[in-house]
C-alpha cells in the first residue's frame, strides 16, 4: 500500500509530515506514490493565512470523485487548520468524504485512528485540547538529507495580535536539552550535515538550560555539520545568543529575525514588545560582534490602520537593517485573534500595492548583495539536483542557493564554488575543489 502527504505551511509542518510518514509506514503504507495513485492521502494543513486554507480546501475537494469510486481509499486531514476553532466542524460538513480528522496535538494517534477507521464505516475524529508531553517517540522518516529538522520546543505564548499560532499550537513546551543533544548526535553520526533547530520562538526555550546554552551544547557536538535555528523573536534577543553564535563556526552566520513592521505604532498594535530602534540596536550588536553575519526577516503589510507613512517606515527598515532576504505577506485576518476585531482593516488593493513595492525593494537589495559574490567563492552544501536546470544545487551558510554542474554525485558534500554569475538570490558557479569545512 502507498501513501501521499500534502504539506502546507512552515518547517514545523514539514518536519511533522516526516513523523506522519513514519506512522504510515508502520501501518503498512510502505511507499510514497503520486496523489492520484496513493492508497491514503494525508493533508497536513496550515492556517496562518487565509490562502493557505483555501489551497487545502481546493485540494481536498478534488479527491471527492476518487473517494466515491474507491471506498478503500482513505483521506486524512490534520495539522493547524484541523485544530482551528470551528474549522473541524466546517471540514466535517463541507467534506463528508474525509475519513480521519486529527489536530496538532493528536499526531501521535494517527496510527490508532487509521486502525479504527479500517474497522468501522464511520469517520473518526480526534481533536485533543492540548498535549503536555514533549517526547512522541516517533522516529521521523527524514526526507531532507543532508538536512534534518530537530524540534526543540512546541507552542507559543506571545499572542502577537495578528497570529493564530498560539490558538492552534497551544502553550510553550520545551523538550529536554538531553533529548535534543542525543537526537543531534545521532543525526551527526548518520552523516547529516545541516541541523535546523525548530521552535515557534526558539529564544523562549526553557529546558534544563536556556536557548544560548542549548545552542552552545548542540554546537559542541562532534561532526562537520552546520547549525541553524528558527524562529527568533526580537523581544528575547540577547547578547548571550550573539556570543554563542560568535564562538562556534558550526552556527551559520544568518539570523532569521522577523521584524514584521518598521513602524512603532504598528509594532505596538501587533503586541510585539519591541521598537524599531531596539530592533536596529540588536542588529547593530550582532554585526559588530560578527561582521559577516546576515539578517533575514518576515514582514507584514496592510495590518489594520497601517498608513502610507507606516509602510514607508517598513520600507526604510529594509535598508537600515540591511536584510539579505525577507518573507513578505499581506496581513490576513484570522478569526479569534485581536487584530481581526480591530477597526481600520486595509483594502486589498492598497495592501497588494504595498506588497509589490516592498518585494521590489527587498529584491533589489538581495540582487545587489548577490552580485557581490561574482568572482568570489562560496561554500555550498549540496542538497539536490535541479532537473530543469540540469544542475546540482545547495546553499551557502547565508541561505543563498548555488547551482553548478558536476560529473559525480556531490549530494551531501560541501562544495567550494567559484561564482561566475548571480540572479536574485541564486548564484551560479563552477566547482573549485571539494572538501569538508
Ligand atoms: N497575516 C499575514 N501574515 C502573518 N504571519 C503570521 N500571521 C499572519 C497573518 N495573520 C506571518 C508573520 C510570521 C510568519 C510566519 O507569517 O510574518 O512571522
Ligand atoms: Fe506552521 Fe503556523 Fe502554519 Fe501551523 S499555522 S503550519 S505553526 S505557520
Amino acid at each position: 500500500m502507498t501513501y501521499h502527504i500534502v504539506t502546507y505551511g512552515c518547517q514545523m509542518n514539514v518536519h511533522e509530515s516526516e513523523k506522519i510518514a513514519a506512522i504510515l509506514k508502520e501501518k503498512g503504507y510502505t511507499e510514497e506514490a503520486p496523489i492520484e495513485r496513493a492508497d491514503i492521502v494525508v493533508f497536513n494543513t496550515c492556517c496562518i493565512r487565509e490562502n493557505a486554507e483555501n489551497h487545502a480546501f481546493g485540494n481536498i475537494g478534488a479527491l471527492k470523485q476518487r473517494k466515491r469510486e474507491n471506498k478503500n481509499f482513505l483521506i486524512a486531514v490534520g495539522g493547524c487548520m484541523a485544530q482551528e476553532e470551528g474549522k473541524a466542524e466546517l471540514i466535517k460538513e463541507k467534506f463528508p468524504f474525509v475519513d480521519i480528522l486529527f489536530g496538532t496535538h493528536n499526531l501521535g494517534e494517527l496510527g490508532e485512528l487509521i486502525e479504527k477507521k479500517r474497522a468501522q464505516k464511520k469517520r473518526v475524529f480526534s481533536l485533543k485540547e492540548e498535549r503536555t508531553e514533549t517526547e512522541d517517540g516517533i522516529e521521523p522518516v527524514r526526507t531532507g538529507f543532508p538536512g534534518a529538522f530537530v524540534n526543540i520546543m512546541y507552542g507559543c505564548n506571545n499572542f502577537c495580535s495578528y497570529c493564530i499560532v498560539p490558538y492552534v499550537r497551544g502553550r510553550e513546551r520545551s523538550r529536554s536539552a538531553e533529548a535534543i543533544v542525543k537526537e543531534v548526535e545521532g543525526l551527526a553520526q548518520r552523516g547529516f550535515k545541516e541541523i535546523t533547530l525548530l521552535g515557534q520562538n526558539v529564544n523562549s526555550y526553557r529546558g534544563e538550560v536556556d536557548f544560548p546554552e542549548l545552542l552552545d551544547r548542540v554546537a559542541s557536538i562532534e561532526g562537520d555539520f552546520r547549525l541553524r535555528f528558527m524562529t527568533s523573536h526580537p523581544k528575547d534577543f540577547s547578547p548571550a545568543l550573539v556570543a554563542v553564535m560568535k564562538k562556534h563556526k558550526k552556527i551559520c552566520n544568518l539570523l532569521h529575525l522577523p521584524a514584521q513592521s518598521g513602524s512603532n505604532r504598528i509594532l505596538s498594535l501587533m503586541n510585539r514588545h519591541y521598537t524599531r530602534e531596539k530592533y536596529l540596536e540588536e542588529i547593530a550588536l550582532l554585526k559588530r560582534e560578527i561582521p559577516d553575519c546576515e539578517v533575514s526577516t518576515d514582514l507584514i503589510v496592510g495590518f489594520p490602520t497601517e498608513t502610507e507613512e507606516d509602510f514607508q517606515e517598513t520600507l526604510s527598515l529594509v535598508k537600515e537593517a540591511d536584510f539579505s532576504s525577507a518573507f513578505m505577506f499581506i496581513y490576513s485576518p484570522r478569526t479569534g485573534t485581536k487584530a481581526a476585531k480591530m477597526e481600520g482593516q486595509i483594502p486589498e488593493e492598497v495592501a497588494k500595492d504595498r506588497l509589490s513595492r516592498l518585494i521590489e525593494a527587498v529584491n533589489a537589495q538581495t540582487r545587489q548583495k548577490s552580485a557581490k559574490y561574482v568572482g568570489r567563492t562560496a561554500e555550498i552544501l549540496c542538497e539536490g539536483f535541479d532537473e530543469k536546470k540540469g544542475m546540482y544545487l545547495g546553499r551557502d551558510e547565508y541561505g543563498r542557493m548555488g547551482y553548478f554542474k558536476s560529473d559525480r554525485d556531490p549530494i551531501g558534500e560541501y562544495v567550494l564554488l567559484h561564482i561566475t554569475s548571480a540572479n536574485g538570490i541564486s548564484l551560479y558557479g563552477e566547482e573549485a575543489t571539494n572538501g569538508a569545512v
